[in-house]
């Protein structure tokens, strides 16, 4: 069905301008006497001043259901923040889908799984004999993976008989503690352990840090995801006896170190890694979300890939947990069906020949594009649309807390002022990717470095006669350090400082509304979160919103 919107006659008369400070909420916790606030330690004078006095100033929800994930408790993301951003609804995501698949047993009879596994009725690959390896995300972070997802998948493929499992696990330290990597590693090996007390057949055997191996996004450095081939797949690097062993050898080793950006390492017997990945394995990626998931998926089962040599190159079975791109089909093999994200704002901004523009830097490119057209990678119209995308640089970000800031800006304005565009958006990954070192002082830095941006882009804004609506995705360098969920306390450390927290948050995110407002007032929409910024942006560009999209935050007077 062709998309349409119906014209209200009201409209702003310069470009909608979508800023999304990536990271960057509004701490909600006991403020008074928290040192952990980047954004409240930033010398920020634009953002705290619009804070305060901006002619227009929401809150908006950026985490659980109003985002669609399985519940409260769970924190925002990029990948359900920007869908939401861009969708204009809430659609259930992959954490509560491959939660629910698991609840009904609908993902060991869906074909994926009777393929790779199988049952003892209808055994598939493993159960004839390859081996089953997984590989992932191990901990309950449950923005990439959840742990309890491979434990229900490990206890199916027991059942159904298959004898030799071998798991390939990346450490998290990102979307949980920052060394909480044994926590996960002991729940998991007590499983393998009741699973096959012998230990040979199932059991651990490779793995590293997040931020090292295997989980690159957007091309920013394919060298991680080769390291993981050679890690994975041929079983080459440092030996260990066990990945506890490992963990702990590299903790001695490198002080100081956090569990994202721990080695590579594999698990080893007499010399020999017990776990390579051979010709007519059977390979499951249990990571459900895409960005970090897709460049290794490739890896596996693009038959001409050529962006590395895989040493060995092999012919294995591979099943994503979903899939995890939609355009490109990949993985083409999936355990549960992704959310089937549809008529989005770029779709019906297309079909009402309204000309868009998304830019960000490597880190973040993806999630004003993908993420934002609910997970597809193709643009609708290259007419209508255009993307630029700025290279990140290769870096532990602490180091460079400005990241792209400044080249970003400058290209946003020249967006803006070329006249071209009626809806421009823009990510900025500072807040975020910085907040996920844990360093504050690197995470103030990165919130001034937005900051210092955002005058320019009003100025260019207010020459047009526009809007300038500044958000988040969710919350991150607004919490930078772990409080005590009872008493809203700051904790410590095991070395007196304070605990620092490199996860998001479940705080709101700002919406100020910046530029010609007049004539422009708050809609009143109770509890409103990210979902409903779709419906605002048609509202100011003149559009009645479609029904199902929640409602405009804004309104004409
Ligand atoms: C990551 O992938 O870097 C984190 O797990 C989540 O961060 P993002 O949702 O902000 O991308
Ligand atoms: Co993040």
């Amino acid at each position: 069905m062709k998309l349409s919107l119906n014209r209200t006659g009201r409209s702003v008369s310069g470009p909608v301008v979508l800023v999304i400070m990536d990271g960057v909420g509004l701490y909600k916790g006991r403020a008074e006497g928290y040192p952990g606030n980047a954004v409240d330690l930033a010398g920020a004078p634009f953002l705290k001043d619009q804070l305060q006095h901006a002619p227009i100033r929401l809150q908006l929800k950026a985490h659980g259901t109003a985002v669609g994930m399985p519940s409260d408790e769970d924190m925002g993301n990029s990948e359900v923040g920007h869908n939401a951003l861009g969708a204009g609804r809430i659609f259930d995501q992959g954490a509560k889908l491959v939660a629910g698949a698991i609840a009904s047993g609908q993902l060991f009879t869906g074909s994926a799984w009777m393929d790779l596994v199988g049952s003892r009725e209808n055994p598939g690959a493993a159960v004839k004999g390859a081996t089953l390896h997984f590989i992932g995300l191990l901990s309950d972070g449950n923005v990439h993976s959840h742990i309890d997802h491979l434990i229900a998948m490990l206890r199916k493929a027991h059942e159904a008989g298959v004898r030799q499992v071998r798991l390939h696990i990346l450490l998290d330290g990102r979307d949980v503690d920052e060394t909480s990597a044994l926590l996960y590693v002991d729940k998991l090996e007590a499983v393998l352990k009741e699973l096959d007390a012998t230990g040979k057949n199932y059991r651990i055997a490779s793995g590293g840090g997040r931020m090292k191996v295997t989980m690159d996004r957007y091309e920013a450095d394919w060298s991680m995801v080769e390291l993981g081939w050679k890690t994975h797949v041929a079983g080459e690097g440092r030996q260990f006896a066990s990945a506890k062993e490992a963990i702990e050898t590299f903790r001695n080793e490198i002080p100081g170190v956090t569990d994202q950006d721990l080695p590579a390492f594999v698990i080893g017997e007499s010399g020999a890694p017990v776990g390579q990945i051979k010709d007519g394995d059977a390979v499951i990626f249990f990571n459900f979300r895409g960005d970090r998931a897709i460049e290794i998926s490739r890896a596996f089962v693009e038959s001409d890939f050529n962006v590395f040599e895989r040493h060995p190159k092999v012919s294995v079975k591979y099943a994503g947990m979903m899939q995890y791109d939609g355009d490109l089909k990949m993985p083409p093999v999936f355990l549960v069906d992704p959310p089937a994200i549809d008529e989005t704002l770029t779709e019906y901004l297309v079909a009402a020949g309204v000309k868009q523009y998304a830019l960000s830097e490597t880190q973040k490119f993806g999630h004003v594009t993908y993420f934002w057209n609910g997970n597809n990678s193709a643009k609708i119209s290259e007419a209508l649309e255009t993307w630029e995308e700025i290279p990140s640089d290769v870096i532990s970000f602490d180091r460079k807390p400005r990241m792209k800031a400044d080249e970003i800006g400058a290209a946003l304005v020249k967006a803006i002022e070329s006249g071209e565009y009626g809806f421009l958006r823009v990510n900025f990954a500072n807040g975020d990717m910085v907040g996920h070192t844990g360093i504050l002082d690197a995470a103030v830095a990165a919130v001034e470095a937005v900051d210092q941006n955002l005058p320019r882009i009003l100025e260019a804004v207010n020459k047009k006669g526009g809007i300038l609506l500044v958000t988040a995705d969710h919350g991150n360098c607004e919490q930078m350090y772990e409080v005590n969920k009872k008493t809203g306390e700051p904790l410590k450390n095991d070395k007196g400082g304070f605990a620092s927290k490199t996860s998001h948050t479940l705080n709101p995110v700002p919406f100020l509304v910046l530029g010609n407002v007049d004539g422009l007032e708050a809609s009143g929409v109770a509890g409103a979160g990210l979902a409903n910024v779709a419906a605002t942006v048609m509202t100011l560009l003149g559009f009645e919103p479609p029904a199902g999209y929640l409602p405009s935050v804004l309104r004409w007077k």
